[in-house]
C-alpha cells in the first residue's frame, strides 16, 4: 500500500509537520512530488521519529539537487564528505566552543558562495534536555509585508555577500587561513523569485550580507538592517524545538534561520545536515 502522508501546521508563519514516511528508505516518486508540493508552500518541513544514517540522509538530499561540499572542512562527515556535523563536542570529548556558538544570528547557509545553496536538511541525533532550539523566518512573507515604498526601493537592488562579514558574522566559525582569499565577495538580487512557486522573497542574510553594490555607506546600512529586522519579526518566525530523531528539511531563499544557542555547553548536541544547490540566482 501506498504511504499515506498527512500533515499538521507548527507555526502560523512557516513549519509544517509531516507524517507517514520513513525517511531513511528510498521514497517513491509520487510520495517525494507530495512532499515537494507542500515544501514550495511551507518552506520548512518537520519529520519526527526518524533514523538516518550520513549514507542516507545525502541520498534523500540527493532528490533535491547535488549536494554541496561544506566550507568548514573539519565538520565533514568521515565517510560522506557532503554531510557535515553541527556538534558542540570535540573528539576527545570536551566542549567544542566554536560548535557551540556557531550559526546563532540569522542567516542562510553559504550565500557567499556564487551558486549558494537550495535546500538543507537537519537530522537529530543527540539533544541538549532544555533548549537548543533553530528559528526560522519566512522571506516570501517578510517581502510581501514590505511598505510599497520599501518594496520599490530595493527592486533591482544588488546585495553584496562575503563570508561573516556582516552584523551577525562574529557569530561564526572563522574560516583557515588558507581559505580566506579563495573566497571573494559575491552579488545577489535582493529580491529572488522563488523558481518552484514563483513567489518573490527577500535574499539578505545577518552573517554574510553587509551592504548594496548600489548604495554606499550609511544609507546601504540602515536599509539593510531595516530588512533584516522586518524580516525577523516574531510573527514570521517558527521556533523548532528539537526532540531525538527529528529531521527538518527546509528552504535556504525562502528563509532564514538561526540557532537559539539558549542551552548548557557541556550537554551535548549533535546533528547531521547537508545541503543541496539549486539554479544560481538571476
Ligand atoms: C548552522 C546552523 C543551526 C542550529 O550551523 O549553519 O544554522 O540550530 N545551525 O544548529
Ligand atoms: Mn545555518
Amino acid at each position: 500500500m501506498a504511504e499515506q502522508l498527512q500533515t499538521r501546521p507548527l507555526g502560523g508563519a512557516l513549519g509544517l509537520e509531516v507524517t507517514g514516511v520513513d525517511l531513511s528508505r528510498p521514497i517513491a516518486d509520487e510520495v517525494f512530488d507530495e512532499i515537494k508540493e507542500n515544501f514550495w508552500r511551507n518552506p520548512v518541513l518537520v519529520f519526527r521519529d526518524q533514523d538516518l544514517d550520513a549514507h542516507s540522509l545525502a541520498a534523500l538530499g540527493r532528490r533535491f539537487g547535488p549536494l554541496q561540499l561544506h566550507v568548514l572542512v573539519d565538520y565533514r562527515h568521515e565517510e560522506v564528505p557532503e554531510v557535515s556535523w553541527l556538534t558542540n563536542v570535540k573528539k576527545d570529548g570536551s566542549v567544542d566552543e566554536v560548535g557551540y556558538k556557531r550559526a546563532t544570528s540569522w542567516h542562510s547557509d553559504g550565500t557567499f558562495e556564487e551558486h549558494p545553496p537550495a535546500v538543507a536538511i537537519l537530522h537529530a541525533k543527540e539533544i541538549p534536555s532544555r533548549g537548543g532550539g533553530t528559528l526560522f523566518c519566512n522571506m516570501i512573507q517578510a517581502y510581501e509585508t514590505l511598505p510599497d515604498e520599501t518594496r520599490e526601493r530595493i527592486r533591482g537592488l544588488t546585495g553584496r555577500h562575503l563570508y561573516a562579514a556582516g552584523r551577525g558574522g562574529n557569530e561564526t566559525v572563522p574560516l583557515k587561513d588558507y581559505q580566506k582569499g579563495t573566497l571573494p565577495e559575491v552579488h545577489h538580487p535582493v529580491v529572488r523569485t522563488h523558481p518552484e512557486s514563483g513567489r518573490k522573497m527577500l535574499y539578505v542574510n545577518d552573517i554574510h550580507t553587509f551592504g548594496f553594490v548600489e548604495l554606499d555607506g550609511e544609507e546601504g546600512e540602515t536599509l539593510l538592517n531595516g530588512l533584516l529586522d522586518h524580516a525577523t519579526r516574531d510573527e514570521f518566525v517558527y521556533h523548532h524545538r528539537w526532540s531525538h530523531g527529528d529531521v527538518v528539511i527546509w528552504d535556504e531563499r525562502a528563509t532564514m534561520h538561526r540557532g537559539a544557542g539558549d542551552y548548557a555547553p557541556t550537554e551535548r548536541r549533535i546533528m547531521l545536515r547537508t545541503i543541496s544547490f539549486g539554479e544560481r540566482p538571476e
